[in-house]
């Protein structure tokens, strides 16, 4: 270890209380935490320390200017108790992207993945074995340099906590395809995990609960003819047998997920095509009966298929299948997270 990280162990544990076998998302937290801090111009050395409350001057940049970004992660335990991490260097270079956007600090990649290990290592036993279940992972930095001067911190926090979590969506998931809000736009931050670009999704999304929906599948800012993400996860289309997905761009998410779909889709002989998928031609689709299968793809979300889209006024059935790609893809990823089968890609850590 480069980093020499000082470990202070939590006197008691909350782990018992857990109900493993019940367990929803990302609601309860592990008995420690990585945290680092950024400041006169260096990150200093990470501290694992126990899971609690922080104390922030109410003059720090997070609360005024949003500087907030994030990641997603999962640690698996495989069957003998081995702990497993999903592509973890591309959630390091994503969370360097999104920071250069909102003009914060990159954090080196041995800080991230030494802290990541060490933590998972003393947090091994919060992590569930029960089927569907990981231990999700919440990298994330604020700034809490402080001022109210419009303009970039001094001074910043990456915390690295986890939840001991079961699915993300329960059931299948209805969306709502919106003509009027947009998540992000051309030259914006939609590609950058910004806390903002999901808090600007609620009040849209809350609308659409409203009307029975769970989640928005985004259209693009400028037409709204295009289907973009769906705020949670990045969105697959499959019409009869081709699968297709929006290419990534200023406003998507380039999700580590969608993009090992698309390569195990390849694998798997499915025909694939990255291009921007209309509207009009889903809801051609459906009426015809060529649209066989809508699903989300996310760290969260892992692969979650859709029972149906609302457009203009109109509810949209999609058809239930014997074999829905969203499964057979959804068994090769998870295989591949929990050591079930040969790592073909070199993706396990
Ligand atoms: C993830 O999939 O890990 C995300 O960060 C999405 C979030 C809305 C839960």
């Amino acid at each position: 270890m480069e980093n020499n990280i000082s470990i202070e162990k939590s006197k008691t544990t909350k782990i018992q209380d857990v109900d493993f076998n019940n367990l929803s998302f990302g609601s309860v937290y592990t008995d420690h935490m990585l945290v680092c801090d950024y400041k006169n111009g260096a990150w200093e050395t990470p501290k694992i320390i126990p899971y609690g409350n922080l104390s922030l001057d109410p003059a720090s940049k997070i609360f005024h200017y949003g500087q907030s970004i994030f990641e997603g992660m999962k640690a698996y335990k495989d069957e003998a108790g081995k702990i497993f991490l999903f592509r973890p260097t591309d959630n390091h270079a994503r969370l360097n992207k999104s920071a250069e956007r909102l003009a914060m600090p990159s954090i080196p990649e041995s800080h991230f993945m030494e802290g990541l290990e060490t933590l998972l290592k003393l947090e091994k036993d919060w992590i569930p074995t029960t089927a569907g279940s990981s231990l999700y992972i919440r990298p994330f930095m604020f700034a809490t340099g402080v001022g109210f001067h419009a303009s970039p911190a001094d001074a910043y926090k990456l915390i690295i906590a986890c939840a001991p979590s079961g699915a993300y969506f329960s059931g299948k998931v209805k969306v709502l395809i919106e003509q009027t809000y947009s998540r992000a736009a051309n030259g914006g931050v939609g590609y950058a995990k910004a806390g903002g670009n999901y808090a600007g999704q609620f009040y849209p999304t809350k609308l659409a609960a409203e009307k029975g929906y769970q989640q928005i599948i985004w259209t693009d800012d400028n037409t709204h003819e295009y289907i973009e993400e769906a705020g949670a996860m990045n969105v697959f289309v499959r019409i009869n047998d081709t699968l297709m997905t929006a290419p990534t761009n200023d406003r998507i998410l380039d999700g580590i997920t969608r993009k090992s779909i698309l390569k195990i889709a390849e694998d798997e002989g499915i025909q694939t095509e990255v291009r921007k998928i209309k509207v009009s031609e889903l809801v051609d689709a459906a009426n015809n009966g060529s649209l066989k299968e809508i699903f989300g793809a996310g760290t969260a979300a892992v692969i979650s298929p859709l029972a149906g889209f609302g457009f203009d006024g109109k509810d949209y059935d999609l058809p239930e299948l014997e074999a829905p790609f969203s499964a057979r893809l959804k068994k090769r990823i998870t295989d591949i997270q929990y050591n079930r089968a040969e790592d073909k890609f070199g993706w396990r850590h």
